[in-house]
């Protein structure tokens, strides 16, 4: 018989850590069943019932997965992230959109066989937005979900495609077959800000400027930053995004009119992120040395986000603004982190 678990993709990265340990806080009990191209630490090995060093292209890997697991609930965060798609659009393109079709598939064949919905969650991206110039951004303020959606880059375009393979498979999939499943993928992502951790560092991520200023800061080492003091982004702590994807799995499907949803919690300019780093380690130093190719990926993202539908549908809902975020998670944890 199958053992029933819950598959982690990517699950060494900075989401993945988040989750592995609130997941097992939550349920002791539970079969985590987690693969990266990279292994996990002790710490997190411990706490699953499988961990896999492997490529999710790698299609016999998932189909010895699906041979021995009855997956409720895949949560597939390996993802190359916005710079290295960037530079590397090819391989973004393959991991991103190929990567995820293969775990949608591996997802559509668990609900055939057991009968069962398959949840599917999916970190999507404000990266999925494109606006024309900062002026443009700074002017439609919260942007909804269904505006403004002319990504610019390899990461934001695979982003969008995924969402809508994600509304494909749970709506429409082979929806001209004469006998149609009981049983679907239920697919539900989020559009997450910037997000930031304490406990790790960002790894290439093009809204990683605020994450790294710190980190760097309290190292004591000078950073030079890639966007102008200006710059304008909607962030989130990693506490609050790993709450969300809970929340979201949790929620009853007739709740939900959507695939994908906003969520916010602060938006701040760089200039922001700076002055309250420097409260709390009063040696950093910042170079604001914009690097123009790469800030204007940042203009073309939105400066905040409306998440009224994520609020009203599923109860999202915040637990760090800014002020918070730094007080109570960033500075404490960071500062432990380094020894200072
Ligand atoms: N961190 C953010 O600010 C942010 C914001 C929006 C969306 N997201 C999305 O959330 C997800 C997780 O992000 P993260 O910040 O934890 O990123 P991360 O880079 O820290 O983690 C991604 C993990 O995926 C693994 N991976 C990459 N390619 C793989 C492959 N072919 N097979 C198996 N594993 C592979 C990497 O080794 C890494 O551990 C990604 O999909 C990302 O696009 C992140």
């Amino acid at each position: 018989m199958s053992t029933k678990a819950v598959l982690i993709t990517g699950a060494n990265g900075e989401i993945g850590h988040g989750l592995v340990s609130r997941l097992t806080e939550k349920n002791p009990e539970i079969n985590i069943v987690a693969i990266d191209v990279h292994p996990l630490s002790k710490t997190l090995q411990d706490q699953c019932h499988e961990v896999i060093v492997g490529d999710i292209m790698d299609s016999s890997l998932l189909d010895r997965l699906a041979a021995f697991y009855d997956f409720e609930t895949i949560y597939h965060l390996a993802a190359i992230l916005s710079t290295k798609a960037e530079r590397e659009p090819v391989l973004g393109h393959r991991i991103n959109v190929d990567g995820t079709l293969g775990l949608l598939e591996l997802a559509a064949r668990q609900a055939r066989a057991t009968g069962e919905n398959v949840k599917f969650l999916f970190p999507s991206s404000i990266a999925a937005y494109g606006l024309p110039n900062v002026a443009v951004k700074m002017k439609a303020g919260k942007v909804k979900e269904n505006e403004w959606l002319d990504a610019r880059t390899m990461y934001g375009i695979n982003k969008k495609y995924c969402e809508d393979l994600g509304r494909y498979y749970n709506w429409y999939y082979r929806q001209l077959d004469p006998q149609q499943t009981t049983a679907h993928v239920d697919f539900r992502g989020i559009r997450f800000p910037g997000l930031i951790s304490a406990v790790t560092l960002p790894t290439g991520g093009t809204s990683d400027y605020g994450p790294e200023m710190m980190h760097y800061a309290a190292q004591g080492k000078v950073y030079d930053c890639f966007v102008p003091e200006s710059a304008t982004l909607p962030f989130m702590v990693m506490p609050d995004a790993i709450n969300a994807l809970l929340k979201l799995e949790a929620t009853p499907a007739k709740n939900l009119t959507q695939v994908v949803y906003n969520i916010g919690a602060f938006s701040v300019s760089a200039k922001d992120f700076y002055d309250v780093i420097k409260k709390a380690f009063p040696s950093a130093h910042v170079n604001f040395k914009p690097d123009v190719l790469r800030q204007k990926i940042v203009d073309s993202w939105p400066a905040d986000v409306d998440d009224s539908l994520a609020r009203k549908e599923w109860g999202w809902s915040h637990e760090f603004d800014f002020k918070r975020a730094f007080d109570e998670y960033l500075i404490p944890a960071v500062k432990n982190r380094y020894g200072k």
